[in-house]
């Protein structure tokens, strides 16, 4: 069922590192996302694929990990992701949903096929753009982290005043809470 894919696809964080993710992978991930809605079907994002432990390291440098979780800077060594999907856009282009849509589509194809992803938009960008040596008629949108994951992440139900902060407990199970959806509609 969808809605079981849409719990399984969280955002995970720590990843077995020594399992490879294919460019062939990667690819036909984009291959699914290509196929989303697009504002007026423009279809103006553009991708750089890593899966190589020297670029993976140099991305990794300039991505910021997990802000709620204050004593943890991110995956460490072994526990790193072991691709990345950089989603560009060309500077001007004003699409500003479909990097979402793309990218949640590409998630969902990633967990139905075992991996486990992560969306990052705290990014370095001047290091990342440095790194990528990428050409100055694109902006960078999102980066999203890929592996096999090594975590359990649980959904907490809550209320809309409870604190939508997610956290660690001492087993480094991390669980995410989300608005009950009694509390999101407004109408009935
Ligand atoms: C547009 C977007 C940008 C995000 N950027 C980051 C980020 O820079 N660093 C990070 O660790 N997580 C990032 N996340 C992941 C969110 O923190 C995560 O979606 C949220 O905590 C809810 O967890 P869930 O995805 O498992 O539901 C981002 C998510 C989205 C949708």
């Amino acid at each position: 069922m969808l809605k079981d894919l849409v719990i399984k696809n969280r955002s995970y964080r720590r990843f077995y590192q020594d399992r490879a993710v294919t460019c062939g992978q990667l690819k036909e991930l984009i291959n699914i996302g290509r196929l989303t809605a697009s504002g007026a079907n423009r279809q103006s994002v553009r991708y750089i694929l890593s899966y190589e432990s020297q670029k993976n390291e140099d991305i990794f440098q300039c991505l910021r990990w997990a802000g709620y979780l204050e004593d943890w800077d991110g995956p460490e060594e072994g526990e790193k992701p072991a691709a990345y999907i950089v989603m560009l856009e060309p500077v001007g282009v004003n699409a500003p949903h479909d990097e979402g849509i793309i990218g949640q589509t590409i998630l969902l194809a990633a967990t139905e096929q075992g991996l486990g992803g992560c969306f990052l938009a705290n990014i370095d960008r001047i290091m990342l753009r440095d790194i990528l040596h990428l050409e100055e008629k694109y902006d960078i949108k999102l980066v999203i982290a890929l592996g096999y994951p090594k975590e359990e992440v649980v959904l907490e139900e809550i209320s809309e005043t409870d604190n939508i902060k997610y956290y660690r407990d001492t087993k480094k199970v991390h669980h995410v809470p989300k608005i009950k959806l009694e509390d999101l509609i407004l109408n009935c």
